[in-house]
């Protein structure tokens, strides 16, 4: 364009300045002039204009803050079906080997009075003549415990204690058992507190979770779980369940506070949550019993580089069991040492947990309770592990349905993420799913029949697009015991939390759900071949965002390059363009590959062997935008072990390496 209008320049300096001087009449002259000076000045100003329309059109381009507004974000979720046996993932999928603990059964149990008792039948195994001691465990913080002095123990006995160890020596004085045990009974002499009753109408809540649990992978790999959660509890299975948070974090925050991650206190990482407005926090739960559990001491979700909590969250709280495991190594007859991953002595360690849970559920029996568990273990770092639990985690809810938890309770069992990481992750199917988490609820049959709109409305929202903003406000509806307002007319779309006993709208998009564009399953993608010029272009682009990130650290950390370009696609015809006037201007200037519009590309890099899931927001070769953050499909391992900062360790590969 510029050079056209110097071409048509030089042709009017032609016309007039070349023959100049040869004209004689004054009209000719005058009209020289007027060519000689006006026109060029004409010109010389609308260049002037035209570069200052295209120099503000270009900082206006270049200006990251105009996003580009997808009208997918904003439209009508359409949720994405694939199939949990998709070929693709199958090839990953397989038996796990079991998880084998020690054979020897604990020597001792608590019964449901909070006595400690030797169990007769397991005696055998450890010799009649037999020395015990016990110690208390005293929480210090969240990071450490303290053991108390041995004390001589001679069950059956009370003892005042919630969490203690028991170390028992037989005749040679060699240690035969040495294992953990809690006493939910412990102060029931002594209760300060007393609960609120369940009731026809205030109703307890149980939550039960997984890390990494989609609903595919529910289907996958607790398959027995699933079937008795569909056929027999009659759980609503909700099929538009999204991710609004990378991790367990900010999905876990959503669930129980009602915020975003990003409307906590801006230094929350380096302050205790116990003061944060967390649901167990909240007046109306005063008159509930409550429980807090998570495995995994290093990533449980409020103290992976975070502070944790101060005091006691809850009622009762899982975690310093945890870290009395870490100080101790159990003996059951033997020293067990083995498996110590998965096996805490004869039990299995996410077993130990249900068993803290089925526990409280027994102190409080019929009591109002609230009882939060997750557990990260089993399904966190390997795809396959999850099927161990099937059995275990079947029979704990056939145990809650059984003998009576439920009747007067609402169940939540959910996940927080697909599978984020390794080779299921790196698929296509494998990354959907990643968005979409597992949510069935459970509730009490005779509400279903008293509040049939309630039923209705749940069943509709099963095929609706929520998130965990919507189970906070579920919560908050059973809490309140607003069950009647909900055959109202009101359709909610708009509030970012809808409980889900109310109708949700039909259209409600990912926008309203507060499910940020990037974790927005809804719609539908074109591939594309990878060999096309704008595929290129944009994964150049996206290439140069990770070494841009790099840039600070270039002393230790490798520039990365493009080996492969696994997959490309687009969301083709939704992207809306933010333009403004100049905009428009500038884009005449612009050279296109290709067509605009949402591209998603999965790039390998070296050396590293990353391989990176970016969107970009495509508009024209010089106009890309990132939509969200790049994430790595596959581990990392050590490879970014020189670096501290934790946003850099997917991507640092440390020049130490290369
Ligand atoms: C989505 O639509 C709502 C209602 O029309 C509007 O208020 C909101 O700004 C829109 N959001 C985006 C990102 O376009
Ligand atoms: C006692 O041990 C047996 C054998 O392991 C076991 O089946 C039983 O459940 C135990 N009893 C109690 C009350 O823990
Ligand atoms: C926890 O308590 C121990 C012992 O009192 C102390 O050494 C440690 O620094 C504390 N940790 C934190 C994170 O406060
Ligand atoms: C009961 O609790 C109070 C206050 O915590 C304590 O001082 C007292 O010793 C307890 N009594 C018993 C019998 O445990
Ligand atoms: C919580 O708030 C109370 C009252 O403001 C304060 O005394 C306490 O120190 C806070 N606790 C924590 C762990 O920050
Ligand atoms: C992609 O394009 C290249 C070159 O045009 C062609 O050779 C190749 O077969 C195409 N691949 C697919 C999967 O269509």
């Amino acid at each position: 364009m510029k050079s056209k209008f110097r071409k048509s320049h030089s042709s009017y300096q032609e016309i007039c300045c070349s023959r100049e001087g040869t004209y004689v009449t004054i009209s000719k002259r005058w009209k020289c002039f007027r060519i000689k000076h006006t026109r060029p000045c004409l010109l010389l100003c609308l260049t002037v204009v035209f570069f200052t329309i295209f120099m503000i059109s270009t900082v206006i381009v270049t200006d990251e803050t105009q996003y580009l507004l997808l009208s997918n974000h904003n439209a009508t979720c359409k949720l994405p079906v694939t199939d949990p046996f998709d070929p693709n993932i199958m090839k990953y999928i397989f038996e796990p080997d079991p998880i084998v603990c020690s054979q020897f059964p604990p020597l001792m149990y608590v019964d449901t009075s909070g006595i400690l008792r030797i169990n007769q039948s397991t005696l055998i195994h450890y010799g009649l003549d037999l020395s015990c001691m016990y110690q208390s465990i005293e929480r210090l913080n969240d990071s450490d415990i303290r053991f108390g002095p041995e004390v001589k123990l001679e069950p059956p006995v009370f003892l005042p204690n919630f969490y203690f160890r028991v170390i028992c020596r037989n005749e040679k004085s060699k240690i035969v058992y040495d294992n953990l045990h809690f006493n939910f009974w412990w102060n029931i002499k002594n209760e300060t507190k007393s609960f609120g009753v369940e009731t026809e109408e205030d109703l307890s809540i149980f939550v039960f979770g997984l890390d990494s649990l989609s609903r595919s992978q529910t289907i996958r790999k607790l398959p027995k779980t699933f079937e008795y959660m569909t056929k027999k509890l009659n759980i609503y299975d909700f099929k538009g369940f999204l991710k609004v948070g990378l991790n367990t974090f900010p999905n876990l925050i959503p669930l129980l506070s009602g915020k975003h991650v990003e409307e906590l206190p801006a230094d929350h990482e380096s302050k205790f949550f116990d003061n944060m407005s967390l649901i167990w926090n909240q007046k109306s739960m005063s008159q509930y019993a409550t429980l807090y559990a998570e495995d995994k001491i290093e990533y449980s979700t409020f103290n992976m580089n975070k502070q944790g909590f101060l005091h006691f969250p809850t009622t009762y709280y899982f975690r310093p069991i945890l870290l009395a495991m870490e100080k101790m190594k159990p003996v059951f007859v033997e020293l067990f040492d083995k498996e110590r991953n998965f096996c805490f002595g004869h039990t299995k360690r996410f077993q130990l947990q249900i068993d803290f849970y089925k526990t409280f559920l027994q102190r409080h029996e019929k009591k109002l309770r609230f009882a939060f568990s997750w557990l990260n273990q089993l399904s966190h770092d390997n795809i396959n592990m999850l099927g161990n639990g099937d059995d275990s985690i079947r029979e704990f809810l056939m145990w809650m349905k059984d003998s009576g938890h439920l009747e007067r309770a609402i169940l939540i069992f959910l996940g927080d993420h697909g599978f984020r990481m390794g080779d299921v992750a790196t698929t296509f199917v494998g990354r959907i799913e990643n968005n979409m988490p597992f949510l069935g609820i459970y509730i009490p049959t005779f509400v279903k029949e008293k509040y049939p709109g309630l039923h209705r409305n749940l069943v509709d929202n099963t095929r609706r697009l929520v998130s965990a903003f919507d189970i906070f406000e579920t919560m908050q509806d059973i809490m309140h015991r607003r069950y009647k307002q909900n055959d109202a007319n009101t359709v909610y779309r708009h509030s970012r939390g809808i409980s889900l006993l109310r109708p949700v709208h039909a259209a409600r998009s990912c926008d309203d759900a507060g499910v940020p564009e990037v974790f927005c399953a809804c719609y539908q993608t074109t591939s594309l071949n990878t060999t096309l010029n704008v595929v290129q272009i944009i994964a150049q682009f996206a290439l140069d965002s990770i070494n841009k990130l790099l840039k600070p650290k270039s002393q230790i950390c490798a520039e990365l390059s493009i080996r492969s370009i696994r997959e490309a696609s687009i969301i083709p015809s939704t992207l809306e363009k933010a333009n403004g006037v100049y905009d428009l201007i500038g884009n005449l200037f612009r050279t296109k590959s290709g067509i605009s519009g949402r591209y998603i590309i999965l790039i390998e890099t070296y050396p590293g062997e990353g391989l990176f899931e970016v969107m970009i927001d495509y508009e024209n070769d010089q106009k890309m935008v990132l939509v969200g953050e790049i994430s790595r499909l596959n581990r990392y391992g050590k490879q970014s072990h020189c670096v501290k900062d934790s946003s850099l360790f997917q991507f640092c590969y440390c020049l130490d390496l290369v």
